[in-house]
């Protein structure tokens, strides 16, 4: 008793793997959502940009469109807006106050429509003295911005790490994270934190102590809207895998930023590409657009509940990426439902970044999958079981060019 005490003091957490995590019972699968950043950005010129105006109007819209349009449902919970919803001056308290215009009725109210529709509300702030965009940001405010985030029914809290030193990221993430837990309100918190370490002041970030913090973490640059940079996340966690699987899990998330879907900036084939290695990493699924500009396509992938149940499966095992043949990497996750509490299920992910076809063969017993009695093996994107295989059983298939076949292989 005194031993666990002592360890929770070290690290307001619990021990996972022998090592110490958050564990504030929050984001025990990886959020699901909507984010403002991707697509509205610092949307504050709403007369001459009205259809990339960061307001209210626009926040209530998405929370109605989950509502309405089977989001919901399928999971997506989480409403978060970024950047630039501030006034630039604190009041006269010390508190941050929400742009009069945009935000005329306050985020209480927006956190209670939210809360009245089953969902969740999501905010940002930046750990320097200002934001990103040059908002106030809580350096040497947070306890302040803790209590009002609180009080203001926010349920996520995403922090980011403009504009400071190495040491500096190091502490205030801790510190900013107890002043969250004493809050009393359960706040996912999402940190920038091992970003800036490795790229901002080039150096190693320390995982262990970041998963002991924080829910979710940024490791690599910011999505842009475009194919060149799904590819490049793709491949940073591909490469780096051997350092960032073991601290990812229930409660602690790599978080490979958001989904481009509905911005029209992927063809169909790459943007199965972009959900599918979503779902592999059991990265968070955080949306960022207009909810309007989704086409159908796009939302029976985002509704694809075989799809989500991969991504959102409590085991929170990140894919293991096998470069099997040129172009072709392969990811592979266990995950439920198990036979027998001995042999899960696994789905495998072939991934073709490149230009040309990729023909690639894979048999279960070459990769430890063990259940003697097979697998009943099916297409994830059309929910056809496709037929049953034996452990030496070879799948030979093609992947065209930026596409992925997706199996998952469940045991027999
Ligand atoms: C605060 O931290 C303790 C110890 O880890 C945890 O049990 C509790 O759930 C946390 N509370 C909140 C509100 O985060
Ligand atoms: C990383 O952080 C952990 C937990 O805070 C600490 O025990 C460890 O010494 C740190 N590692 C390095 C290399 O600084
Ligand atoms: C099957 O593989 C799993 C996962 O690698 C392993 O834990 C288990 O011991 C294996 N079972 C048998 C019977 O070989
Ligand atoms: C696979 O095996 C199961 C269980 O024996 C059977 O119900 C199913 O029809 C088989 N599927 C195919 C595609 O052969
Ligand atoms: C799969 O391809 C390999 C060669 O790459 C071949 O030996 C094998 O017979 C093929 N299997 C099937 C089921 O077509």
């Amino acid at each position: 008793m005194v031993m666990r005490k002592t360890i929770f003091m070290i690290c307001f957490t619990s021990v996972w793997n022998g090592v110490c995590v958050l564990e504030n019972g929050l984001a025990r699968t990886p959020p699901m959502g909507w984010m403002s950043w991707g697509y509205y950005m610092c949307g504050v010129d709403c007369e001459r940009y009205p259809d990339k105006c960061l307001d209210e109007r626009l926040i209530l819209s998405v929370v109605d469109s989950f509502y309405n349009e089977g989001y919901q449902e399928a999971g997506y919970e989480y409403i978060i807006i970024d950047d630039c919803w501030s006034e630039k001056q604190r009041d006269k308290h010390g508190r941050l106050v929400p742009d009069a215009k945009r935000f005329p009725r306050g985020m209480k109210y927006i956190a209670d429509y939210i809360h009245e529709r089953g969902l969740k509300f999501g905010m940002y702030t930046n750990i320097a003295a200002i934001t990103c965009m040059k908002y106030p940001g809580s350096k040497d405010h947070f306890r302040v911005d803790a209590k009002t985030f609180a009080e203001w029914g926010v349920d996520y809290l995403k922090v980011d790490g403009c504009f400071v030193g190495e040491d500096y990221l190091n502490q205030a993430y801790v510190k900013l994270g107890s002043h969250l837990n004493e809050t009393g309100r359960p706040m996912v918190y999402s940190c920038s934190w091992p970003y800036y370490i490795e790229f901002i002041h080039n150096n190693t970030p320390n995982l262990t102590a970041v998963s002991a913090h924080c829910n979710m973490w940024r490791n690599y640059h910011d999505v842009s809207n475009s194919w060149g940079a799904i590819k490049a996340i793709a491949k940073y966690y591909e490469t780096n895998y051997e350092i960032l699987a073991p601290h990812h899990g229930p409660g602690h998330w790599n978080d490979p930023d958001m989904l481009i879907l509905g911005t029209g900036s992927l063809s169909e084939s790459q943007t199965r590409v972009h959900v599918a290695v979503h779902a592999m990493l059991s990265g968070p699924l955080l949306l960022s657009c207009d909810m309007g500009q989704i086409t159908s396509y796009e939302r029976s992938l985002l509704q694809n509940l075989d799809l989500i149940a991969i991504n959102q499966d409590p085991l929170g095992i990140m894919a293991k990426p096998y470069s099997l043949h040129e172009p072709v990497t392969m990811w592979m996750k266990p995950h439920f439902p198990m036979k027998g509490d001995i042999y899960p299920s696994y789905s495998v992910a072939f991934v073709n970044m490149g230009e040309e076809d990729g023909a690639v063969s894979f048999a279960p017993a070459q990769f430890g999958l063990n259940c003697t009695d097979g697998y009943s093996v099916m297409d994830v994107f059309t929910g056809v079981f496709l037929k049953n295989i034996t452990l030496e059983d070879e799948i030979n298939i093609t992947v065209p060019p930026e596409d992925v076949i997706l199996y998952s292989l469940f045991p027999l």
